[in-house]
């Protein structure tokens, strides 16, 4: 067979080839099989050198335009399943826009984190500052610098967590220790006293611990807020306009307060704070116990035995004090009828509502 017929068989047989790939690496194939170094056209060129000089020039014109050629069709069948290879991709990897989103559940604080902080930003609001003490206190900070007699029943072993050493030799018997789990967040009043000079503007957010048994109104952890002033000219009108003004934010205008003698260690006078029932608007119901009141907290002008501990002059200065429930609050709030179902994990109290 002549060379030329020889390079006319290879142009139709590549041709075919070319336009039988169906994709891009077949394409390929068909390109090593006939161009690449040991393909069938490259053997037929490196040939030519040792063909006869008259053969040469009509077989190099030849296979020059046969590799031309095929050249061609590569490219245009290239370009080809390029376009539809693309056109594939871009049907596979649609995104339908009118489809509705995955939506993630969204987590928030719970609610007497939130809670606690609106509490504190009503007073951060009146030019008071966040004050915080341990959990783990001492007597004399929780009881008796908050003029707390030793035989106060608060003290008792059935009310107090007492804090046992038991790395010593002589491991403190229980109710004997001088550390405990605070009660209050009143030992903060201490704390801060001890340190700072009037005038103090303070509130004090944190957990205490008692000996309850959870119930729908008592759980052995909970969280108060504590409020401490200390200036010159403070008077009992001050604590009733303060806690007025407290109420009014955190249950609404419509809510009215009311202040009921008690007693408190650590203050003199003392006094309860009740709201008007949210449930019965007052009429009286189930859930007041049928007096249209409920209890919010407790308060009161500090006692001077109190400023006694800490050394601040009574005939210079006067205080008030407060202390509050946040889960108590919650309730009240939010009419969430059981003070456990704020710990349960009951993640509606995460949800944002
Ligand atoms: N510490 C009190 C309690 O846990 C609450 C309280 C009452 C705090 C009167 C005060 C106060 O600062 O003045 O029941």
């Amino acid at each position: 067979m002549s060379v030329v017929t020889e390079l006319e068989e290879q142009r139709v047989l590549a041709l075919s080839a070319i336009e039988a790939a169906e994709d891009l690496s077949a394409l390929d194939g068909v390109r090593v099989a006939y161009l690449g170094k040991k393909g069938s056209l490259t053997g037929v060129l490196r040939g030519l050198g040792s063909l006869s000089a008259d053969e040469r020039p009509a077989a190099g014109k030849a296979a020059n335009e046969v590799r031309v050629a095929i050249e061609a069709a590569l490219e245009a069948r290239h370009a080809v399943l390029a376009a539809s290879a693309l056109e594939a991709r871009v049907a596979s990897e649609a995104v339908d826009v009118t489809l509705p989103g995955r939506s993630r559940p969204v987590g928030s604080r719970h609610l007497i984190n939130r809670l606690t902080s609106e509490i504190c930003e009503i007073f951060l609001g009146l030019g008071y500052r966040i004050a915080e003490g341990p959990e783990v206190e001492l007597d004399y900070y929780n009881f008796t610098a908050l003029n707390t007699p030793a035989d106060h029943p608060a003290r008792s072993l059935a009310d107090t967590f007492y804090v046992r050493d038991l790395s010593g030799d002589e491991a403190d018997v229980a109710g004997e220790s001088d550390v405990l789990l605070r009660t209050q967040t009143s030992p903060v009043q201490i704390r801060t006293m001890e340190k700072n000079e009037p005038p103090i503007y303070i509130l004090s957010p944190g957990r205490v611990y008692r000996r309850d048994i959870a119930d729908p109104s008592h759980l052995p952890q909970f969280t108060q807020v504590e409020g401490l002033v200390v200036d010159e000219g403070i008077t009992f009108a001050d604590l009733k306009g303060t806690l007025e003004h407290f109420a009014r934010e955190v249950f609404g205008p419509d809510r009215k307060t009311r202040f009921r003698p008690h007693f408190f260690p650590f203050t003199e006078p003392s006094a309860e704070v009740d709201v008007s029932c949210g449930i019965c608007g007052g009429e009286g119901c189930r859930f007041c116990k049928g007096t249209g009141w409920i209890e919010i907290l407790g308060c009161g002008m500090v006692d001077p035995n109190v400023f006694g501990y800490v050394g601040i002059d009574p005939e210079r200065y006067t205080g008030f004090a407060f202390g509050m429930g946040v889960e108590r609050i919650a309730c009240l709030k939010y009419n969430v009828p059981d003070l456990r179902m704020l710990v349960d994990g009951d993640m509606r109290f995460l949800r944002q509502f």
